[in-house]
């Protein structure tokens, strides 16, 4: 029997429509939606005095409606700018010193956790399939449970769980994680992020690894619990590669590079990033290897992001310091080693940047997948393609693995992988990109969003077990 519509929970929500501005993710929610019916609840993105218990705003595409909430000045602050990005954002990507945990964002986010289940609660039918994303949201399932609701309830973690070990630092790391077990299924990027969850539940909650995607908790209820990799919208990334919009951008680059060798980053403006480790390893490329002076150029584009955030402001200070340092000692009257830009573009023009650039530097020092490390593999020309340069910390790395693998904290393996891609024969550039790009057009965002669909569709896991 089929089953009911989608319901599907995440921050930032949509768009629908206007596949130009939507990333993999979006596309891939959209054309599951598109297909079940169903509704996409979220952060409206303003901010007013009703806050999260304002009118709910509800726009309607078909079978499908994205409604949303407005928050309020303090609950922005809390929830969004306090727990979620100054304490879980930080410690889920290994970085506990320099997260910091503060009781009343802790309580705002559990408020607006809970605030949001009571608004999206009426609107859910008995056979619907509920899926909620990412760190924002660890506590919709056990509020949603609360309200009453019984239906399937999914999750999905986009970024990494660390181990245990660091999580329990968390002042409420046994509330965060419990809340987790009022979920059917949990899905994470990597196996190694499944098994720091599920360390933290034996460790921490006292429940029991089944069988590698099962956990049973303490008071008996069996949970799923697996890696779901995310992809992207490979085919429509593609051909995103080759539009006027693309080509005039591509054109842009080359105009400037004047037959130099272009290497791109492509990032949110992101601690989590290595953006200064990639600086670095280009900075030392120039230093030992005179001969590439002038040969070569570095792009990097890193779109603002969270700029109310001290770490975000100091890491742009940081960067651009770096960036200045580097034109400073190596620019000559006709080449600037560096150039960063600090605005977005279209996901058309982007394509069409990663087409003119030989060389992709995707050097985070953690994080969940990397989707950037797909795009740049699906814009290529199959026929002369860039090289991904990717971190091993990186989720993508364990289905990239023909990219050259670097650790990023290693300036001399950014240095030496920097070199190898300049210099990498054609033959070996066709071998390795065909390799990668057969992967990336197999695991789509549409084939992730199925195959978690899938599992949460299948007879509930509670429904499974002696009562
Ligand atoms: C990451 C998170 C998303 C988030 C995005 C942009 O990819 O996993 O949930 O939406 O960053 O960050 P922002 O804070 O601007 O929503």
């Amino acid at each position: 029997e089929q089953s009911g519509r989608l319901v599907v929970v995440s921050n930032r929500v949509g768009p629908l429509s206007d596949e130009g501005k939507a990333g993999g993710l979006a596309v891939g929610l959209a054309d599951a939606l598109r297909r079940r019916g169903g509704l996409w609840f979220g952060w409206s993105g303003e901010i007013s005095d009703a806050g999260s218990s304002s009118e709910l705003k509800t726009e309607t595409h078909g079978s499908t409606s994205l409604v949303t909430i407005d928050l309020t000045q303090d609950e922005i602050d809390g929830f969004y700018f306090g727990y979620a990005n100054r304490s879980l954002w930080p410690l889920l990507h290994y970085r506990l010193d320099i997260a910091s945990f503060e009781r009343s964002s802790d309580r705002v986010y559990r408020a607006v956790n809970r605030r949001f289940a009571e608004r999206l609660a009426p609107q859910l039918e008995a056979d619907d399939l509920v899926w909620i994303h990412d760190y924002h949201f660890f506590y919709m399932g056990s509020e949603l449970r609360r309200a009453s609701y019984d239906g399937r309830l999914g999750y999905f973690l986009h970024i990494p769980f660390c181990p245990p070990e660091m999580l329990t630092a968390l002042p409420a790391s046994h509330d965060l994680v419990r809340a987790l077990l009022d979920y059917d299924v949990v899905g994470f990027q990597t196996e190694g992020d499944r098994r720091n969850f599920v360390a933290f539940c034996v460790q921490e909650l006292g429940a029991e690894d089944v069988d590698g995607d099962r956990v049973r908790t303490s008071d008996g209820r069996v949970v799923r619990a697996s890696a779901f990799p995310i992809g992207i919208d490979a085919e429509g990334f593609a051909e995103f590669a080759t539009s006027e919009e693309a080509r005039e951008h591509e054109a842009m680059v080359n105009d400037i590079s004047r037959g130099r060798h272009q290497i791109v980053g492509v990032d949110r403006m992101d601690y989590s990033k290595g953006i200064v480790e990639r600086f670095r390893g280009f900075e030392q490329l120039l230093e030992d290897h005179p001969e590439e002076r002038g040969q070569v150029q570095f792009l990097q584009v890193a779109p603002l992001s969270r700029s109310e955030l001290e770490a975000y402001v100091d890491l742009r200070n940081e960067l651009e310091g770096l960036a200045g340092n580097i034109n400073g000692r190596f620019a000559t009257l006709d080449w600037n080693p560096i150039q960063i830009l600090v605005n977005g573009f279209t996901r058309r023009a982007l394509a069409g940047i990663y087409r003119a650039a030989q060389v992709c530097m995707v050097t985070p020092l953690r994080d969940g997948m990397n989707l950037v490390a797909k795009e740049f593999i699906a814009a290529q020309d199959p026929a002369d393609p860039g090289v991904l340069i990717l971190s091993r910390f990186a989720g993508a790395r364990a289905e990239l693995p023909e990219a050259l693998i670097i650790n990023p904290y290693s300036t001399d393996d950014v240095t030496r992988a920097l070199l190898q891609a300049l210099k990498m024969p054609l033959e070996e550039r066709q071998r390795r990109h065909a390799a990668m790009r057969e992967r990336v057009f197999r695991n789509t965002a549409q084939n992730w969003c199925e195959t978690f669909l899938a599992v949460l569709d299948a007879p509930a896991e509670r429904d499974l077990q002696p009562r």
